[in-house]
C-alpha cells in the first residue's frame, strides 16, 4: 500500500519557542501561522511485505532518518502492523537551514503514512500526530492562515480569505548549527521568557483583531515586534543562539527604511537567518525588485496563502 502526500511549510506570525512538555512537543504558548504556497515538501510512503528494511531518502540522503523511523514507528503501533517501510520525500527548498522544513516534512509523512497504512483520520487527529513528529507541523495539516493553542491546530482563516504574502528572502543556504528541537530546550533559560509568557495572549488577542478586521499595518507592526521578541529569547538564553547573519541585520533594516518611504512590508525571522517579508499582494513586484538588488541574498521565493496538507495519489487498496 502506497500514499503520497503534499504539505506546506508555514510562517508563524505568533512563535512557537519553549515547550510545556517536550516528549509530547506541547507548546508554551499558543501560535498563529499562514501555510506557504512555495515550500513544501511531497513525500511518498509505502509499507510491503517485501521489503527487507526500512529506508528512507530525503532529499536524496538519508539525514533526519531515526526521527522518521520512530514518527513511522508510532503509526505502525496504532495501525498494528509490522511491515517494514520505504520513505521518499522531497523539499522545493533547501533542508534544514531555518525554512521550517520539519513542518511541512512531518505534516506530508503523517498524512502519506496513515493513508499508506490504512488509517482514515481525522483533520484534529492528523494535526495531533504530526505534532509528535514536529510542533509546528501541526499548523500545516489544516488551511491557510492556522491557531495552535493545546495539542493540535485549527483553521482560522481560508487561504483566499486575505490577500497577504511572504517573500522569502533567503540568506544563506548552509544548514544551522543549533536545530530547533534543541533551541526550544533553552528557550525558559532566557531572564525574557517570563515576561514574554506574561503578555503573549494579549498579542495574540491583538493580532486576531486585526487578522478580523484585515488592518495590515497594525497586523505587520505585532508580527515584527514578536519576531524580534523570539530572537530576543534566543539571545538572551544560556547558551546564547544568535541565528542571524550580517545580511539579515542589513535586512532588517532595509525593511524598516522601505517603511519609512511609504512600503508597507514587516518582517519575520524564524530559527534560521532568512528574512520572511510579509506584504500585501499589491506590493509584490516593488519588494521583489528591492530584493533583487540585493547581491547577498541567495534566493527570493514568494509564497501565497496556501491550502494544508493533502493526499496526491494511493495505489494498491
Ligand atoms: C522558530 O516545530 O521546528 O520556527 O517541535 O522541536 O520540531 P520541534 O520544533 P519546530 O519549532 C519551530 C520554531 C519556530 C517558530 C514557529 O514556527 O512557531
Amino acid at each position: 500500500m502506497k500514499a503520497t502526500a503534499i504539505a506546506p511549510s508555514n510562517i508563524a506570525f505568533i512563535k512557537y519557542w519553549g515547550k510545556k512538555d517536550e516528549k509530547l512537543r506541547l507548546p508554551a504558548n499558543t501560535s498563529i501561522s499562514m501555510n506557504l504556497s512555495n515550500l513544501q515538501t511531497t513525500t511518498t510512503v509505502e509499507f510491503s511485505k517485501d521489503l527487507e528494511n526500512d529506508c528512507v531518502e530525503i532529499d536524496k540522503s538519508g539525514s533526519d532518518a531515526p526521527r522518521v523511523i520512530d514518527f513511522i514507528d508510532m503509526i505502525r503501533r496504532r495501525a498494528k502492523v509490522s511491515d517494514k517501510v520505504k520513505v521518499i520525500s522531497k523539499n522545493n527548498f533547501p533542508t534544514a537551514g531555518g525554512l521550517a522544513s520539519s513542518a511541512s516534512g512531518f505534516a506530508a509523512l503523517t498524512l502519506a503514512a496513515t493513508a499508506a497504512v490504512g488509517l482514515r483520520l481525522s483533520e484534529k487527529e492528523l494535526s495531533m500526530l504530526a505534532r509528535m513528529g514536529s510542533g509546528s507541523a501541526c499548523r500545516s495539516i489544516p488551511n491557510g492562515f492556522v491557531e495552535w493553542e493545546t495539542s493540535y491546530a485549527v483553521s482560522l482563516y481560508p487561504p483566499e480569505y486575505w490577500d497577504i504574502i511572504d517573500v522569502v528572502a533567503v540568506v544563506d543556504e548552509g544548514k544551522k548549527d543549533v536545530s530547533t528541537t534543541a533551541g526550544h530546550r533553552s528557550a525558559q533559560s532566557s531572564l525574557f521568557f517570563s515576561p514574554r509568557m506574561a503578555h503573549i495572549n494579549d498579542k495574540i488577542n491583538q493580532l486576531k483583531k486585526a487578522m478580523r478586521d484585515k488592518n495590515f499595518n497594525q497586523f505587520g507592526e505585532i508580527v515584527e515586534a514578536e519576531a524580534l521578541e523570539m530572537h530576543a529569547v534566543m539571545l538572551t538564553s544560556v547558551p546564547p543562539l544568535i541565528y542571524w547573519r550580517p545580511t539579515t541585520i542589513r535586512l532588517m533594516r532595509e525593511v524598516i527604511n522601505w517603511r519609512r518611504e511609504g512600503l508597507p512590508v514587516y518582517f519575520t525571522i524564524d530559527a534560521g537567518p532568512h528574512l520572511h517579508l510579509i506584504c500585501q499582494k499589491k506590493d509584490e513586484s516593488s519588494i521583489v525588485k528591492r530584493l533583487k538588488a540585493i547581491k547577498e541574498i541567495k534566493k527570493i521565493i514568494v509564497n501565497f496563502p496556501s491550502a494544508g496538507a493533502r493526499i496526491t495519489a494511493l495505489s494498491g487498496f
